[in-house]
């Protein structure tokens, strides 16, 4: 396994998902705040939808993801490991933000309001 590219659509943001990394752990290791809640697979909050290339899927309820959906390329991005440079298109839902001055990223697991 290597280092991935993650483009994000429709923003055209590009950034880097590290060895076994999921796609919220790239997402805001790089300096951006997306909305996600149980980081289980449990809650669906952190639904995007991939466009191109190949994420391994992890854990996920049926409850939160259906199989249609996942045929339509959604995925649950807190489970989601890619294993090819992929493209994703986030929605309006996950609130994506560039990091501000009031929010500090701590550490893989935790996002502490300063
Ligand atoms: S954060 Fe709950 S399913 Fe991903």
């Amino acid at each position: 396994m290597k280092a991935h590219r993650l483009i994000l659509n429709p923003y055209g943001y590009e950034i880097e998902a590290r060895e076994g990394e999921t796609v919220l752990q790239a997402i805001l290791r790089s300096g951006f705040r997306v909305f996600y809640g149980c980081r289980g697979g449990g809650c669906g909050t952190c639904k995007m939808r991939l466009i191109s290339g190949v994420v391994e899927r992890g854990r996920c309820s049926r409850a939160v993801l259906s199989e249609e959906e996942e045929k339509q390329g959604y995925f649950l991005s807190c489970q989601a490991i890619p294993l090819s440079d992929v493209e994703i298109h986030l929605v309006a839902a996950n609130r994506l933000e560039k990091r501000s001055g009031i929010w500090h990223y701590v550490s893989d697991s935790e996002v502490h309001h300063k």
